[in-house]
């Protein structure tokens, strides 16, 4: 009798064991990854701080719990903004998290996802340059922005200017200080940020916010399914509050 009841017991350890690994195992099966991919030079909506790996900003937190409120996990990717598109289309990665305008040309080569953030550009200048008022004023002068953006599209759009287009913000930034341009064209919170953060002690912003772009997440055109369900977790997390938290910790107040 006593060696049966052992021989029970140990049994069910030896069942209890196998159940553990299986469910184990089928965690670790269901974990699906959402590859995004963005350009980290354009806080505070995606950013690297400085000796950091880590990916930061506004952008960065939304995408993470997007993903989170689809049972993904997400999985950021560097490159440069003119790649996005095309690692999309080649299937290298999912989405695009960038700050990326919603435009009509872009709209042919993906699909987005509803807008997210209401933005616009602006021009940035040296503080000791009182020439420049207006995007009339550039006409003729040399203007830095980054690849493949709507600033570049903007910047080209101005009668004989000479326009550079750099790989990153940075580097547009850093030619302006240098004096080998007369102004940046880029996003007006990106440009506000900077400033902030120590740039208006040699630039400053000129003019009004050119005319509103708003930004969308971006994923490989055709590919519906994926963008409902996106659009699906962001209308959960406008509704619970969290895009709301996410706004407040890169912006402050709440824009209603
Ligand atoms: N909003 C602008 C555009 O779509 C600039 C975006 C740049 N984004 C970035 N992560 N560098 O062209």
């Amino acid at each position: 009798m006593k060696r049966i009841l052992i021989m029970i017991m140990a049994l069910m350890a030896a069942a209890a064991l196998l159940v553990a690994g299986c469910g184990g195992d089928k965690k670790e099966a269901a974990e699906k990854v959402l590859r995004v991919g963005t350009e980290p030079t354009f806080a505070p909506f995606e950013f690297q701080k400085e000796g950091s790996k880590e990916y930061d900003g506004f952008d960065m937190d939304l995408i993470r719990a997007v993903g989170k409120q689809m049972g993904y996990k997400v999985e950021i990717q560097n490159m440069g903004f003119d790649a996005l598109i095309p690692a999309l289309n080649a299937g290298n990665i999912d989405v695009v998290a960038a700050g990326m305008s919603i435009t009509d040309e872009r709209k042919q080569a993906v699909t987005f996802s509803e807008p997210y953030y209401t933005s616009g550009l602006i021009i940035m200048v040296n503080k000791d340059n009182n020439d420049i008022k207006s995007l009339k004023d550039l006409e003729g002068k040399r203007i830095a922005c980054q690849i493949g953006t709507t600033g570049e599209g903007k910047a080209r759009s101005v009668a004989g200017a000479k326009v550079t287009a750099f790989n990153t913000n940075t580097e547009a930034a850093m030619e302006l200080t240098n004096h080998g341009v007369d102004a940046v064209i880029n996003d007006s919170p990106v440009v506000g940020y900077y400033l902030a953060q120590g740039g208006n002690k040699t630039a400053k912003t000129v003019g009004e916010v050119m005319e509103a772009e708003q930004y969308g997440l971006a994923v490989k055109k055709g590919n519906d399914k994926l963008a409902a369900d996106i659009n699906k977790a962001l209308a959960e997390l406008k509704k619970n509050g969290e895009y709301d938290k996410i706004y407040k910790t890169w912006f402050g107040e709440v824009k209603k």
